[in-house]
């Protein structure tokens, strides 16, 4: 029972590697305040499933990323429903490929909204809180393409890489309260955004790691939990690439 009276905050929790977050987490005693942009009875009932199954609680909180006025009206609700905020799991976000040349700024400004400047408004509302508690646990999900560049990742890549360096800054500045920041980097990871990748850019990747093969989303949530508990105390500013060996 690692995060045993702990409570999360994650974003894209009803499926993908956000989905796996959750019920990890669960598994561990946390309380959990799950982000999704619109709440289905299938969403719904699977909460309910995982509450039932780990004794804990869900509360569902609706999040549009590309929305300015939903990103701070889910900020308000979650400050006002949660007594601590103890972790923030930034994980939704999207994907975008197309070469260079192809590239319109309107896909730049639309990928930068949800995958950077949504996820900076987000966390400072809630961060308020966790500064208030001098303690807390921030884990922003990037990517490889943050960190290496191949053909075809110009706006997803750079507003990967925009992320891991806010987190780098957030780090610096919440350092002071006790709150660490640290970003993950996962590589190719089998969820739906895994279905939207070329076949070619898939195994490209997955062959550039040593132990080449894809990620499960577990894998991905493993090292959340490991940033999320205080198994990691003293690691901030830091990203931690869970990309099967890409070296
Ligand atoms: N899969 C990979 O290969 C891979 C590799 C590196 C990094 N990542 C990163 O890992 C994170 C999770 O990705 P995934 O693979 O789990 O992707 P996914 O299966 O496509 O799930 C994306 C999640 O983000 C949510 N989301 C998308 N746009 C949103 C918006 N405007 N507002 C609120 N939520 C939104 C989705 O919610 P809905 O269900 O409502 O659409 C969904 O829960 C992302 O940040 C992604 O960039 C993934």
């Amino acid at each position: 029972m690692m995060l045993q009276s702990k409570t999360a905050v994650i974003t894209g929790a009803s499926r993908g590697i956000g989905r796996t977050v959750l019920e990890t987490f669960a598994a561990q005693g946390c309380r959990l305040l799950a982000c999704v942009r619109t709440l289905s009875s299938q969403t719904l009932a699977d909460f309910e499933v995982i509450q039932s199954k780990y004794g804990i609680k869900i509360t569902p909180i609706l999040l549009d990323l590309a929305d300015e006025e939903s990103v701070k009206d889910a900020g308000r609700t979650i400050v006002g429903q949660a007594d601590t905020i103890d972790i923030i799991v930034n994980n939704a976000g999207i994907a975008s490929g197309g070469l260079f040349q192809m590239t319109s700024v309107t896909e730049m400004r639309k990928v930068f909204e949800v995958n950077v400047f949504a996820q900076v408004l987000l966390t400072q509302s809630l961060a308020r809180k966790m500064t208030r508690q001098k303690s807390g646990s921030i884990i922003n999900i990037a990517s490889t393409a943050a960190l290496i560049a191949t053909p075809g990742t110009l706006v997803y890549g750079s507003s990967k890489a925009a992320l891991v360096r806010a987190t780098e800054s957030m780090a610096t500045e919440l350092g002071a309260f006790n709150i660490r920041v640290n970003a993950i980097a996962p590589g190719v990871t089998r969820t739906e955004m895994f279905d939207q990748m070329t076949e070619a850019a898939r195994d490209s990747l997955v062959n550039r790691g040593a132990l080449k093969r894809p990620a499960e989303p577990q894998d991905i949530a493993n090292a959340a939990l490991f940033l999320a508990s205080d198994l990691s105390t003293f690691i901030t500013g830091q990203v931690l690439r869970v990309d099967g060996g890409i070296v």
